[in-house]
């Protein structure tokens, strides 16, 4: 790792939404808390006619509260703009040229490609021809490249756009972003499991009953997002990244370091157990759903079929898993913006109270709030001071802003500054993507086979989404 050198970051679609929402604020909270190397530079890419002053100009209408802080200025210092047309051969030597020009002298580089995902295997070819991807021996500056989702839009087109990739630059100059692996509550999944005694010794089929992972948004389809999302649906857009990213987490085995390799190596073995869909009776394991007035909503195709929620009912068949299903939600439009894992255990083995046929509500479970109001629930019964024996709920509760008064740092923050270290821990490896599209296509395959339900905006999605617990295996968690 050569974090010792300053870094150019090159953002490629620095014009765009993300750049300004997401990546130069989490670069300046980076650069003002001292995480980055001394020198670091941003540096625009886009086709627009600015120069140095005319991005740094459109960065201070568009990036909001970072731009009032008293280090904004200083930090603008560093950031550079190189017009370029992503198309054009020439323009990305005259980019790599630019670059050695602003460089304060041996530098790493990292090319963020925060544009639309048919543009990264040409943008990657143009910089490999212009000689941007080249690095000196192992100890010798790096080239990085970013990529953002989607990667892919099924198992076939992401193992060409791998190979392709690959043929370009190494895996270990890749790093494709889920950004649900830069938060905090995410990340502490593997602490939580791993570093307590108490919990992972349960965390099994022969305690675990049922887990619940639900990915909920309140929003639609803002920001003019209705025509990509239109050919993306839930299942492309959520569930084949988020979704199995967490779940990954969740049932993974103990990794021997926290080394990439090991991560990834434990991660893709869950992928790989996955369940196919095929010759399952569908019904029983997918229910999707439409929000009311999706097909009114600007570039939606007014006879559109694609799903703005979806749940799934999914197996992981290995020797810890087997037998528990794992129930997998994801929607716009419902009443809240949340997303949780609820590890539900099984009733003891014997009944002392109530009577053994009882559909008991299960007394265990362990609910890792995502996001927001991060943190951990455990709940259990106890017995009602008093005559008589009654039994109520209890629930002992962890909240991140409570324990740590200290503001969470965004995803991406995390994310960049693991892409400056040159540690891919948090990023996804080909064959994690490709396993998840395996997956996830053969769920997209039998969906179709389901009815598309409506569902009324700020509801829970569909009445049918319930009807993937089982008996006795209770319901979805409301928020
Ligand atoms: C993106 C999806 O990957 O994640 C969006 O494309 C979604 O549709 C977003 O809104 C949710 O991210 P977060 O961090 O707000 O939960």
């Amino acid at each position: 790792m050569a974090t010792a050198i300053p870094t150019q970051v090159v953002i490629f679609g620095a014009s765009g939404d993300l750049t300004a929402r997401k990546l130069v604020p989490a670069l300046f909270s980076a650069f003002h808390q001292g995480h980055l190397p001394g020198g670091t530079q941003l540096i625009g890419v886009a086709r627009r006619p600015w120069d140095d002053n005319g991005f740094r100009e459109h960065l201070a209408q568009t990036v909001g509260k970072p731009t009032e802080h008293p280090r904004w200025a200083e930090f603008l210092g560093g950031v550079h703009y190189v017009r370029t047309h992503l198309d054009t051969a020439e323009d990305y030597r005259e980019l790599a040229r630019a670059l050695d020009a602003a460089a304060p002298g041996p530098v790493n580089r990292v090319f963020y490609l925060a544009v639309k995902p048919e543009l990264f295997l040409p943008s990657v070819a143009h910089m490999h021809a212009a000689g941007l991807l080249t690095q000196d021996g192992t100890n010798g500056p790096r080239r990085r490249v970013v990529v953002e989702k989607p990667f892919g839009a099924d198992l076939g087109s992401a193992t060409v756009l791998n190979q392709n990739l690959l043929g370009l630059l190494g895996e270990d100059q890749l790093y494709r972003i889920d950004h649900y692996l830069g938060k905090e509550t995410v990340q502490n999944t593997l602490v939580f499991r791993f570093r307590n005694a108490l919990f992972e010794p349960l965390w099994n089929q022969k305690y675990v009953e049922l887990v619940q992972i639900t990915v909920g948004e309140a929003i639609g389809m803002e920001n003019g997002r209705g025509g990509f999302y239109d050919t993306a649906g839930a299942a492309r857009d959520i569930l084949q990244n988020h979704l199995l990213q967490v779940l990954a987490l969740v049932a993974m085995e103990a990794p021997s370091s926290m080394q990439a390799k090991d991560i990834r190596d434990e991660k893709v073995k869950v992928l790989r157990a996955l369940r196919s869909l095929d010759g399952l009776d569908a019904r029983k394991h997918i229910v999707r759903g439409q929000y009311e007035g999706y097909r009114a909503e600007p570039g939606v195709d007014p006879q559109s079929q694609t799903e703005t929620y979806i749940a799934a009912r999914a197996y992981i068949d290995n020797w810890r898993w087997g037998g528990v299903p794992f129930l997998l939600r994801t929607g716009k439009h419902l009443p809240a913006r949340f997303t949780s894992v609820k590890v539900q255990f099984r009733m003891p083995p014997h009944t002392l109270f109530g009577g053994p046929d009882e559909c008991h509500l299960r007394p265990n479970a362990i609910t890792l709030r995502i996001q927001p109001n991060d943190g951990i629930d455990i709940t259990f019964d106890v017995k009602e001071p008093g005559q008589g024996l009654v039994i109520q709920p209890a629930k002992l509760n962890f909240d991140y802003a409570g324990r740590f008064q200290k503001a969470t740092p965004d995803a991406y923050e995390r994310l960049l500054i693991d892409v400056i270290n040159g540690d891919q821990a948090l990023f996804i490896r080909s064959d994690e993507i490709e396993q998840s599209w395996r997956w996830t296509d053969s769920l997209r395959a039998r969906m179709r086979e389901t009815p598309l339900h409506l569902y009324g905006r700020n509801s829970w999605g569909p009445f049918a989404g319930d009807e993937l617990f089982g008996e006795c295996e209770g319901r979805w968690v409301q928020g």
